[in-house]
């Protein structure tokens, strides 16, 4: 897609009537994100969620994808201690759902853990950028400028073998200097328009999130609104007596 200038429109996806929907909505990747920890568990950060829970996520999306491709988020610290830890995690993702590529936090020091997982033969997405599994060092989520930095983070993955990088929170002209400078196609979040394509949390863009948004969010919907609207409909026709009516009753 990306050489024939076709942008990719990527979107994160945890279950399978959600996953369904978006793949039939004809978005291009779905990302099984760690961001689950946060959107759907209702932790403060991403550290959380397991890998045993990631793929029970993933297992539900990977049978809900008829097209997509499907990405599933290498979850702290899998992609932080040894190789070999790492390999076995990506290998499980794998084997056990119908997902076919994982993604990994961090450029240039990941990557000898990137080639060690494509030799494998598990496709990698990289991340660079905001890295939300670096939380702790960085203090907090801040726009990532130092672009000598970022260019060569990428560029590395994209030699390890990395088939595509996710660039999150970076000015748009360094996301675009990067994305000029490899050969892989680059996915944003926060990062301009001059990349390959976009991705969004789903939850954010259907307005089904609590709290706060990220500028680089649109909201193209209130499903918070919508659910909220009909179970207050639905509470207050239980207790009025109107539902169930004649023709719900056997
Ligand atoms: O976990 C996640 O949702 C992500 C974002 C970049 C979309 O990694
Ligand atoms: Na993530």
């Amino acid at each position: 897609m990306a050489a024939k200038g076709e942008r990719i429109a990527m979107l994160t996806a945890y279950d399978f009537p959600t996953a369904r929907v978006l793949d039939e909505a004809g978005i291009d990747v779905l990302l099984v994100g760690d961001s689950l920890a946060m959107v759907v568990q209702g932790h403060e950060t991403t550290l959380p969620v397991t890998l045993d829970q990631i793929i029970y996520h993933a297992e539900m999306v990977g049978r809900a994808a008829r097209r997509a491709l499907v990405v599933v988020d290498l979850p702290f610290p899998e992609g932080q201690l040894d190789v070999g830890r790492t390999l076995a995690a990506g290998a499980r993702i794998l084997k056990e759902t119908r997902c076919r590529a994982v993604k990994l936090e961090g450029g240039s020091e990941q990557a000898h853990r990137i080639d060690a997982l494509v030799t494998a033969g598990i496709p990698v997405m990289a991340h660079v950028g905001l890295r939300p599994q670096n939380i702790h060092i960085d203090g907090g989520y801040r726009v990532q400028r130092d672009a000598e930095r970022l260019i060569a983070d990428a560029q590395a993955a994209a030699d390890a073998g990395a088939f595509a990088v996710l660039i999150e929170c970076v000015p748009a002209d360094i996301a675009a200097q990067i994305t000029a400078a490899i050969k892989v196609p680059t996915i944003g979040i926060g990062a301009g328009s001059e990349v390959s394509g976009q991705v969004l949390v789903t939850n954010d863009l259907i307005g089904l999130t609590n709290g706060y948004l990220p500028r680089f969010v649109k909201q193209y919907s209130d499903v918070q609104g919508v659910i909220s609207k009909a179970v207050q409909d639905y509470a207050q026709e239980v207790k009025s007596g109107e539902y169930p009516g004649p023709e719900h009753q056997f």
